[in-house]
């Protein structure tokens, strides 16, 4: 018995392959760096869902009116974001879209992008921007969550973080979306499943930390000192070493590609590349043989900083572009009519035997 069910397969899947030896990601048939900052969101979301859900026409036309419609649910709630982190105003905005809705998929990855901006605007008290369904998922997203112009390179970046993060095969989250899938509760059920478990910090909750470090490391001159005295404190280099990833993170590459398209957006740019530079330096000495590289999130942090995304908005955008993943997942899963349903060892007390 494996508890935690580590080395499990507890799916079969078409949609992602994630290989930790080889450093690879497979996105419906596509390596990740054929399809991030190459593709929309919404032709990769097209791509993803191609057999699971019936084609309605242009992409992005079809996430456009989503959009309008999940604003439509979203926006009288908006009152109720105040005091909320923007992750837990995500979280009551998704719960409350109706089943009755007849078209889930487009509705959910809709709502999603919605959320995440209405949310980050709600937690600083400001009240929510209409999309415009003539933008691109991304775009809108941006215009939703800043209401003042957006260049077109940062839109790029946005959207090629969204593709970069649609889908890694069976983690926490799309495991989580899968179980209550397999239960046939719907997909929206599914997708607030998924977020439920994402927000959690040993999965999608984390990305914040990065830009803790760089601050406390304050400038390159430091870097290198302070990142040795927090290893000789026993602390981990946010940003570095990953379960699967034996290799270079293949989203880190992208992702940092990205950011360099932004260069001149930001000062911190430059500083992260310095301080990553010099924090491989430092892993290889202080860890020699453990093959501990950058991750997804020291770029993920970098990038949305770029973008002026407040931090506590990291993981709400994680989840507008793996809501897509998620709601492939549940299709996926309910298509096998089979509910997933483990078993556990009772290792509790035992009733005293009769006399
Ligand atoms: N900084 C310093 N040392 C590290 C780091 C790090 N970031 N990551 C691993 N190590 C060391 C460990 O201390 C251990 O050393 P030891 O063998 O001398 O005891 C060795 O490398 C192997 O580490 P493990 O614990 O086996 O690595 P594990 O697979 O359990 O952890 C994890 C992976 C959690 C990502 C880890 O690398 C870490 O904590 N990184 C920093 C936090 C972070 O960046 N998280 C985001 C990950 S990406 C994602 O999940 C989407």
């Amino acid at each position: 018995m494996t508890i935690g069910l580590d080395d499990v397969v507890a799916a079969e899947t078409s949609l992602s392959h994630v290989d930790g030896e080889a450093g690879r990601l497979i996105i419906a048939g596509h390596d990740l760096k054929e399809l991030a900052g190459r593709v929309a969101f919404e032709d990769a979301v097209a791509m993803l869902w191609r057999g699971l859900v019936p084609d309605a026409g242009d992409p992005r036309a079809v996430l456009g009116k989503a959009r309008e419609r999940a604003y439509g649910y979203l926006a009288p709630l908006s009152p109720q974001l105040a005091g909320l982190t923007p992750i837990e105003g995500m979280r009551l905005l998704l719960a409350s879209l109706p089943d009755a809705d007849e078209d889930h998929p487009a509705l959910a990855v809709g709502a999603a992008g919605v959320a995440a901006a209405m949310a980050v605007r709600g937690a600083q008290g400001l009240a929510p921007v209409a999309p415009d369904a003539s933008l691109g998922h991304a775009a809108d997203i941006l215009h939703m969550m800043r209401a003042a112009p957006v260049e077109a390179t940062e839109v790029l970046g946005l959207d090629t973080y969204l593709v970069t993060v649609i889908d890694h095969g069976l983690n926490a989250s799309t495991f989580a979306a899968r179980v209550v899938a397999s239960t046939q509760a719907g997909i929206l059920s599914s997708v607030v499943a998924g977020l439920c478990a994402l927000k959690g910090p040993l999965h999608g909750g984390a990305p914040g930390p990065v830009l803790d470090m760089l601050d406390a490391i304050g400038s390159i001159d430091h870097a290198e000192a302070w990142l040795d005295d927090a290893m000789s404190r026993g602390e981990r280099l946010m940003g570095f070493g990953h379960r699967i990833y034996k290799v270079r993170d293949p989203r880190a590459d992208v992702l940092m590609a990205a950011v360099g398209r932004l260069k001149g957006k930001s000062n911190r740019i430059a500083f992260a590349e310095a301080v990553e530079a010099t924090a491989l330096k430092v892993l290889e000495r202080r860890k020699p043989g453990r093959r501990l590289d950058t991750n997804v999130e020291f770029y993920t942090a970098i990038l949305l900083d770029s973008l002026s995304v407040p931090r506590e908005g990291f993981t709400p955008l994680f989840a507008a572009g793996r809501t897509a993943g998620w709601v492939a997942h549940a299709i996926e899963q309910t298509r096998t009519g089979r509910i997933i349903r483990p078993q556990s060892r009772y290792v509790g007390a035992w009733p005293a035997q009769a006399a």
